[in-house]
């Protein structure tokens, strides 16, 4: 077996309905002045946030609760400076990333920012791991997606800099999640079937990976089985909250993955494209799958056959086969996307294919000449 080193060091509450009772026992996390960190929307309209702040507030030795609500989907390099302004101002000393994938990201960069005297721009545009003082983050995700609760990257975009990439380090990695499921119950249709989708490509890729290890595998088998398995459940039937409970599971298991092995090609390749786009990251890769799964067929026939397995289907014979149950499943949960739907034309993929960096080398695909510019064209 090849030789692995695997690290797990953030507190985890799984369970539902159980905020408020975590928040009693974990109290001590709370004292003094406490920032949340989210997107508002629906977590104010379903009432989530308020309820929030009132808990927080009324622990004992909690000074204060400040809100920042300004993070979009493809959270930006401005909207976290302008929560690390507040964090300083307001003398901020625990971060709350409270909602998807973006909320906390956000928050794990506010927490690396208010804590620094350097400008946060300099980690993501060097690429430099935070090495100095970060405040404690406490992670509650609001959808089953990114597993951003148990990852240690950041990652944010900067349209004046035309890059979306991350600020990855141990120190970013929360002191806690709490994963209540309830939160998960009010998702639109539409957005669980996108996290899920996302959900089963950390799960993929991190199988695929070059990174991936026995630990990191065993982990992906059992995300991919539960997305075989609940996801198409949860996409006729909302209201299945056992199958609510199962993808958060499933996406906070894959948030140990991504800390540990990481993604492949098309994580690299949403972010160039989520840097210039409207576009959702769950959309993105989305758009780039069956393209990817057709080329990675031929260097990765075997474990992509487990991969189908795992998720319910028979074994496939060719690159073409696998290409074509990609689709299919796109059809079946009803995200069909392609790059220009998003606005992305032919006259793009160039620049486009240049701004793909990162860890290219953990998927073996790339190796193969002008692989990132060929999955551009044909996902268009
Ligand atoms: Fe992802």
């Amino acid at each position: 077996m090849k030789e692995f080193t695997f690290e797990l060091s953030t507190k985890i509450y799984f369970g539902t309905n159980m905020t408020e009772e975590v928040l009693q026992k974990e109290k001590a996390q709370f004292a003094g002045n406490v920032l949340i960190v989210t997107s508002g929307r629906s977590l104010i309209t379903y009432g989530y946030l308020p309820k929030l702040i009132s808990m927080i507030e009324h622990l004992p030795g909690n000074e204060k609760v400040v809100v920042y609500d300004k993070i979009t989907q493809n959270p930006k390099l401005e909207e976290v400076q302008e929560a690390i302004y507040l964090g300083k101002k307001e003398h901020i000393q625990v971060v709350v990333g409270f909602g998807g994938g973006s909320s906390m990201d956000a928050a794990k960069a506010a927490a690396v920012g208010i804590a620094s005297e350097e400008n946060i721009e300099t980690f993501l545009l060097d690429g430099r791991e935070p090495d100095g003082d970060v405040l404690p983050i406490i992670a509650i995700p609001t959808t089953a997606g990114t597993g951003s609760e148990l990852s240690k990257g950041a990652i944010l975009s900067s349209p004046a800099h035309h890059i979306k990439t991350g600020i990855r380090g141990k120190k970013l990695l929360p002191r806690m999640a709490v994963v209540d499921t309830a939160y998960t119950w009010t998702v639109p249709e539409r957005i669980t079937a996108e996290t899920g989708f996302d959900v089963l490509a950390h799960a993929v890729e991190s199988y695929i990976a070059v990174k991936a290890n026995a630990f990191s595998e065993m982990l992906s088998e059992k995300a991919i089985r539960i997305v075989g398995e609940h996801l198409p459940k949860l996409i006729r039937d909302p209201g299945n909250h056992t199958a609510r409970e199962q993808m958060c599971f499933a996406s906070m298991i894959m948030g140990i993955n991504l800390a540990n092995t990481g993604t492949c090609l098309p994580h690299r390749m949403q972010y160039a494209i989520g840097a210039c786009t409207e576009s959702s990251h769950a959309a993105g890769l989305i758009a780039l799958y069956p393209s990817w799964i057709r080329h990675e067929f031929q260097v990765n026939p075997r474990k992509l056959n487990q991969v189908f397995q795992w998720l319910g289907y028979a074994p496939v014979h060719d690159a073409a086969q696998a290409e074509q149950l990609f689709r299919e499943l796109k059809t079946e949960w009803k995200i069909p996307y392609s790059l220009s739907e998003f606005g992305i034309r032919e006259s793009m993929i160039d620049n486009l294919a240049d701004q793909v960096t990162g860890n290219l080398a953990n998927d073996r695909l790339s190796e193969k000449k002008d692989i990132i510019r060929n999955i551009l064209i044909e996902t268009i």
